[in-house]
């Protein structure tokens, strides 16, 4: 059994959210924040300690001065990063935010170096990539958070389209956490009747291309991202993690031969328990589904190699 300490780094929406929700849920023992703007970390570490007065199980909820003072910790979770502005490229941001993780990253591996890490810094496959290179350590103690909440989104596409309570809902999303997702409502069911018997194609083809914009449609209301989805993803995933549940969750992780594929980081079915990722699981795909697989893959890829091609890992 492992035991329950949480480092977030990165204090800003999703990361505070995640806190929150840990501390609500009562998931662990202990939560430190390190956020790189000034005060946010401690201001958000005190409000959150004093919801947590509420909560069925107290929390100790503490913001750490500097990076290295994330210390000893079971997991850590990264959500630092910066978004896209003014005319900045996509290149421009994936270099900025590699070089934020690779600070970050190294901050870890030398202060908790038992930890096993959930990166949910975007671009996401691309940045878990990171944590693997920086790290080096084994595949099964860094995986990224995707899956988790494309899945939510799925079912939630599919609640508002049936009406069905949502708990019974399954999901499955894999490959990239972007433009190139591939949600598989086929291969998930309802209170244990396929999908496919509850709803029509073009009502499957519907859900799809809604999960696929789901993150935009917050986007389009909120005029920012959700936070709120994520947290709650992030703390399935640290419960997973610190009470060895075994749960089937698609996430980002590092293939080794698995799906055809080696040295690339993408989102597939895995086993979460107290190493990690315990174990990857290996779809069938049909022929269409591994076509859009390998689309999503080298997406990923030509991120991978923005950064190789920029000297970023020598
Ligand atoms: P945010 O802007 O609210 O928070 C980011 C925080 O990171 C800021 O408070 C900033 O000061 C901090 N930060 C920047 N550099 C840092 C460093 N070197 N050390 C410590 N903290 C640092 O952004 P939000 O909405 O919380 O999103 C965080 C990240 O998560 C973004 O990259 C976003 O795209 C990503 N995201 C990923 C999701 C997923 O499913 N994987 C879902 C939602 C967001
Ligand atoms: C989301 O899916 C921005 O990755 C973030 O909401």
């Amino acid at each position: 059994m492992r035991g329950r300490k949480v480092g977030i780094i990165g204090a800003g929406a999703v990361g505070a959210t995640a806190a929150y929700t840990l501390s609500m849920m009562g998931t662990c023992h202990e939560i430190v924040l390190f956020d790189i703007a000034d005060g946010v970390a401690k201001g958000k570490a005190i409000d959150i300690s004093q919801a947590s007065y509420y909560a069925p199980q107290g929390t100790i909820v503490n913001a750490a001065e500097s990076a290295s003072d994330i210390k000893d910790c079971d997991v850590v979770v990264i959500t630092a990063g910066v978004p896209r502005k003014g005319d900045m490229t996509r290149a421009d941001l994936l270099m900025i935010n590699a070089k934020i993780m690779k600070e970050v990253v190294t901050n870890i591996k030398e202060n908790s170096p038992e930890a096993i890490i959930i990166c949910v810094s975007n671009p996401l496959d691309v940045m878990t990539y990171v944590c693997h290179q920086i790290t080096g350590w084994s595949r099964n103690r860094i995986v990224g958070m995707a899956g988790a909440l494309d899945g939510s989104r799925m079912a939630y596409q599919i609640q508002q389209l049936t009406g069905y309570n949502a708990g019974q809902i399954g999901s499955l999303v894999i490959g990239d956490h972007g433009e190139n997702m591939i949600p598989l409502p086929h291969k998930i069911s309802v209170g244990d009747i396929p999908l496919s018997e509850l709803v029509s194609k073009e009502q499957m083809e519907q859900i799809i291309n809604r999960t696929k914009n789901g993150g935009a449609e917050i986007v389009k209301h909120l005029g920012t991202s959700g936070y709120y989805g994520p947290g709650r993803a992030i703390a399935f995933m640290v419960e997973a993690i610190l009470n060895d549940t075994k749960t089937i969750v698609s996430s980002s992780v590092l293939l080794d031969g698995e799906y055809g594929h080696k040295d690339v980081t993408v989102g597939v079915p895995v086993v979460l328990g107290a190493n990690g990722v315990e174990k990857i699981i290996e779809l069938e795909l049909d022929a269409d589904t591994k076509e859009k697989f390998d689309i999503s893959l080298r997406s990923i890829e030509n991120g991978i190699n923005v950064l190789k091609d920029n000297n970023f890992f020598t």
